[in-house]
């Protein structure tokens, strides 16, 4: 038994070879059945035939409908109007599983496309984004571990919030209510005290209750934290991380993301450095380009949109005014208005993928926001003890692994980027 890449290639040319898969399209003219079969790794046209069949496989064969799966054994001959340029001249075949018709079909709706979500993974379109997410994951990493990070992992179930109370999802928790975590930052801050580099790839959880083409309820964050950095390291690192994964995408998965109509070259020419723009800076860019912003204002999805299409590159915003960003961002001493921050943002319309900065490692300082942010100090006693006992500074950074699925694959929808979509409205398959 071998791949159909395997069996594609040039030292397989009239051998007779077994392959098992799924059947992609079918179609019968005259006495052939031309049987396109799908495994993991492409496609190779399957030619039923009689004589070379028994009568019983060659009806067999000829009934097959998409999606029906099993095994042929073939010889491999060259024809330039197959796919690949290959057929396979099958001589026996045996079939696992013969569907009725199969749901998925181009004309359905994307509701009930998302139900039978379970089924439409098998697509092509799908096959090609899970490979380019699992080079995205697995090169995500490779660059800490090459960069002498550690990995570790936090807890799901937090009773404390990084990122604000409006999303925060409650759950019940033995008589009390429990917050599922919305980044494993702090646990992160915790670990770099024994190990400092850590680096966590987890799910994230956010009750967003807007529907958008880039918010999920339930995310892939990829999150790291380094002691003795600064804010330009943090971003330094990040697009030595960025530069990896789009290097790696690209060698790994060119055909995929032909499929997905991305442009290769494009997408390898969007080389670090990236500019990095203050805040300040970017609403008058706003204002020039017809937004009506002002200083103090969220960026929000439609402001990222019309400023990125700008680029041809990602950017770092830096220099956010205090109040934008969330209470354990360092004050810059030199303009405490603002923090040592920074949002990495995709470009041709794509937007925040990353956000991340200095952290604030004065316990003074970090008691004083909690106390403006409105917060309770006790809450958060073990995040103020790091403050207390050996402080050191220190920066961080959260990414969006669906978000930059989302853009490296130029889908239009972040719900195309992760196999099992979790939004407001959908918690099946
Ligand atoms: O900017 P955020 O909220 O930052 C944090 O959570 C920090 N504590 C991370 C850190 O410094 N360790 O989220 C980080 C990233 C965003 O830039 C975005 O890419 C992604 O997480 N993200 C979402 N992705 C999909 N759906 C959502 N609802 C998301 N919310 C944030």
């Amino acid at each position: 038994m071998i791949s159909i890449l395997q069996a594609l290639s040039n030292e397989n040319i009239g051998k007779s070879v077994s392959v098992r898969g799924w059947v992609y399209r079918s179609r019968s003219v005259g006495k052939k059945s031309f049987l396109v079969i799908r495994d993991s790794t492409g496609i190779i046209q399957a030619v039923a035939e009689e004589p070379n069949l028994t009568p019983e496989d060659f009806k067999l064969a000829s009934s097959l409908t998409v999606e029906s799966s099993l095994e042929v054994t073939g010889t491999v001959k060259e024809d330039k109007r197959a796919p690949g340029e290959r057929e396979l001249l099958i001589s026996s075949l045996k079939v696992y599983c013969r569907n009725d018709s199969f749901p998925v079909a181009k004309d359905k709706s994307e509701d009930f496309l998302l139900d039978i979500r379970h089924l439409w993974l098998r697509s092509r379109e799908f096959t090609s984004m899970l490979k380019i997410r699992d080079t995205v994951f697995r090169s995500f990493n490779d660059y800490f571990y090459s960069r002498g990070y550690y990995q570790v992992q936090g807890p799901m179930m937090v009773s404390t919030a990084t990122e604000g109370g409006s999303t925060l999802f409650k759950v019940p928790f033995f008589g009390q209510e429990v917050n599922l975590t919305q980044s494993s930052q702090f646990y992160l801050e915790t670990m770099i005290f024994s190990l400092e580099k850590v680096f966590t790839v987890a799910p994230s959880f956010r009750a967003e209750k807007s529907r958008t083409w880039r918010h999920l309820t339930e995310y892939w964050h990829a999150e790291g934290e380094a002691a003795w950095y600064g804010n330009e390291e943090m971003m330094k690192e990040e697009e030595g991380m960025m530069d990896y994964i789009i290097s790696e995408v690209t060698k790994r998965n060119a055909e995929d993301l032909e499929r997905a109509g991305r442009d290769t070259k494009k997408l390898s020419s969007m080389k670090s450095p990236y500019q990095r723009i203050p805040y300040s800076k970017i609403i008058d860019l706003a204002n020039e380009i017809g937004l009506t912003l002002k200083y103090g204002d969220d960026l929000g999805m439609e402001e990222e949109r019309a400023v990125t299409k700008r680029f041809e590159k990602p950017i770092f915003v830096t220099d956010f005014p205090v109040q934008l960003k969330s209470f354990y961002h360092r004050p810059n001493p030199e303009n405490p208005e603002t923090v040592l921050c920074h949002d990495l943002l995709a470009p041709e319309g794509y937007g925040e993928i990353i956000g991340g900065g200095e952290r604030i490692w004065e316990l003074e300082v970090l008691r004083r926001k909690i106390r403006d942010f409105g917060m309770n100090e006790e809450d958060y006693y073990w995040y103020v003890d790091l403050r207390k006992y050996g402080s050191i500074p220190h920066s961080g950074f959260g990414l969006g692994l669906d978000r930059l699925v989302t853009w490296i694959c130029g889908l239009d929808t972040i719900k195309n980027a992760i196999p099992f979509p979790r939004t407001i409205r959908r918690t099946k398959p």
